[in-house]
């Protein structure tokens, strides 16, 4: 049983990994996260030949379904796809079982316990077990309390079969909601059972900035406050809230992207080596950067932030609504779509240098990338010349552009920014694999370096909280600030200062 990945030389065997028997338990497999994500993840896993033998999944949920329409979404969703071999997908969807019941009711836990028994005789699975909760946050608590009071939870130490819990976002929606879920958990598992999923962790680009940092030396010497003049951290969607109004209204931008996947983007940026590439050591670097997050100050919260909520406008040239004219927005809301946060890390190495991180709905185009700024030379031989600029493209279109100076041929030394270009599609040969893939494969290995851990969770609320509390007390007059299709309200340009730091048209 391998409950963490503690021993560093597992950096070098992580290409070979495949898990135990195992069966995984989606909690809300009628949602859309299952279907959308989990299942095609799964099933591009085993098209991988990256699963166990035996491997099930159990989907629970209360619409009453059977086990053959439950299979059939998967069906659904691979029929397009001519590569398929039908005989390989007949066999996956074998193990995909479906147990209607509510999540409240204790004999809905008996009968899984029961169903689980009979998939271990049937299929190998040996006990082993993940249950995934993608239900609505507030059941999360009720979930881990009944399987622990049905003994659904083996102990972490015990040699008979392991159980595991991933726990889907938003893990609370403030500080000491966060505290209070993971309490609940913790009195019935143990934290290395514990995933806690951001699935921008689970992005090849992602991931690769700990491979360009920590595998590259020609970084090493720059990547500080020395060299560094900002680093600007964008992650911008075109979409509106789509269907999702009600969950919007209560979270707003800040607890659903800024509050999880961008600090985790800025986590990675700035963190120290870690000694290894295991869960303990890169998130013990991780929770140190976000400990030393400057706290904001009443000053800062009237300084470092700006919020936004979209206009009607368009997008792609065709018409789209405003923020409080979608399904289900209350037609006043004060819910932000859009916020630019100015960060600073004290540390030796960040001290004063700007984050800027900005995200928002309904922007001109969906792209999400990290750039960071170099500073100028200290001294200008050449008139025209820029700062260099790192771009890390996370998506789409994954790679790294480096933009320096060159000078332009000719008989005078004029100089302009080129760029060196890496990208994925033409270096790899390869589409990326989906986040949930790597995740859920990692879930099933027990390796949870890519899963965020109780001490991370509560120190990005700790530095989110100020913010949450000062918005929900002076509500926004000047709501809605931005047209859909623009790239957010004007203030946020002023977040930048100075005359030489602007933000990047990604
Ligand atoms: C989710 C948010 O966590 O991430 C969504 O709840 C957002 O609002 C999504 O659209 C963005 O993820 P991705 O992978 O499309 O960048």
């Amino acid at each position: 049983m391998t409950d963490t990945a503690a021993n560093p030389l597992r950096a070098g065997l992580r290409l070979e990994r495949t898990p135990t028997p195992s069966v995984l338990v989606i909690f809300g497999a009628s949602g859309d996260l299952t279907k959308r994500k989990l299942l095609p993840a799964l099933w591009a896993l085993c098209e991988d030949r990256s699963l166990p033998p035996g491997f099930s999944v159990v989907g629970i949920a209360r619409t009453p379904m059977s086990h053959e329409q439950f299979r059939q979404q998967l069906r659904d969703t691979t029929a397009a796809d001519k590569t398929v071999d039908p005989s390989v997908l007949d066999n996956f969807l074998q193990g995909l079982y479906y147990h209607s019941g509510s999540i409240d009711d204790p004999n809905m836990y008996i009968s899984l316990k029961a169903l689980l028994e009979q998939i271990d005789k049937e299929r190998g699975t040996e006990g082993n077990r993940a249950f995934y909760c993608s239900t609505s946050p507030s059941f999360f608590p009720k979930i881990v309390e009944q399987l622990g009071r049905a003994g659904l939870v083996t102990p972490n130490a015990t040699g008979s079969g392991w159980t595991r819990i991933v726990v889907e976002k938003p893990f609370g929606r403030d500080l000491a909601s966060a505290k209070e879920l993971n309490q609940t958990v913790l009195k019935v598992f143990d934290e290395k059972q514990v995933y806690r999923i951001d699935h921008y962790l689970g992005k090849e680009t992602v991931q690769n900035l700990l491979v360009l940092r920590f595998a590259n030396t020609i970084w090493e010497t720059n990547w500080n406050r020395q060299y560094i003049d900002n680093v600007q951290i964008t992650v911008a969607e075109s979409l509106g809230v789509e269907q999702r109004g009600p969950y919007y209204e209560e979270a707003g931008l800040v607890r659903d992207m800024i509050a999880n996947h961008m600090l985790q983007l800025l986590t990675l940026v700035a963190m120290e080596p870690p000694v290894a590439f295991d869960a303990d050591a890169v998130r013990d670097e991780k929770v140190k950067v976000l400990r030393a997050v400057r706290p904001f100050s009443d000053g800062r919260l009237k300084t470092d932030m700006v919020r936004g909520q979209y206009a009607p406008g368009f997008i792609d040239a065709g018409k789209v609504a405003g923020y409080r004219q979608e399904a289900k927005v209350s037609p006043t809301s004060n819910t932000e779509s859009y916020a630019a946060v100015k960060f600073f890390i004290d540390n030796w190495r960040w001290e004063d240098v700007p984050f800027f991180l900005r995200s928002g709905k309904r922007l001109p185009k969906r792209v999400s990338e990290i750039a960071i700024q170099f500073k100028p030379v200290p001294h200008r031989l050449f008139q025209d010349s820029t700062a260099d600029v790192l771009a890390i493209r996370i998506q789409p279109d994954e790679g790294m552009t480096l933009q320096f100076d060159a000078k332009v041929p000719g008989q005078s030394m004029r100089e302009r920014p080129v760029l060196m270009d890496f990208r994925y599609g033409t270096s790899f040969d390869v589409a990326p694999a989906d986040a949930y893939e790597r995740l859920l494969l990692d879930v099933l290995l027990g390796d949870s370096t890519l899963f965020a851990r109780r001490d991370e969770v509560e120190a990005a609320w700790t530095i989110i909280d100020p913010i949450l509390r000062y918005w929900n007390s002076t509500p926004a007059q000047e709501f809605p600030n931005y047209d859909a299709g623009t790239w957010g309200p004007d203030a946020a340009d002023d977040l930048l200062g100075g005359q030489h730091r602007r933000w990047r048209r990604p």
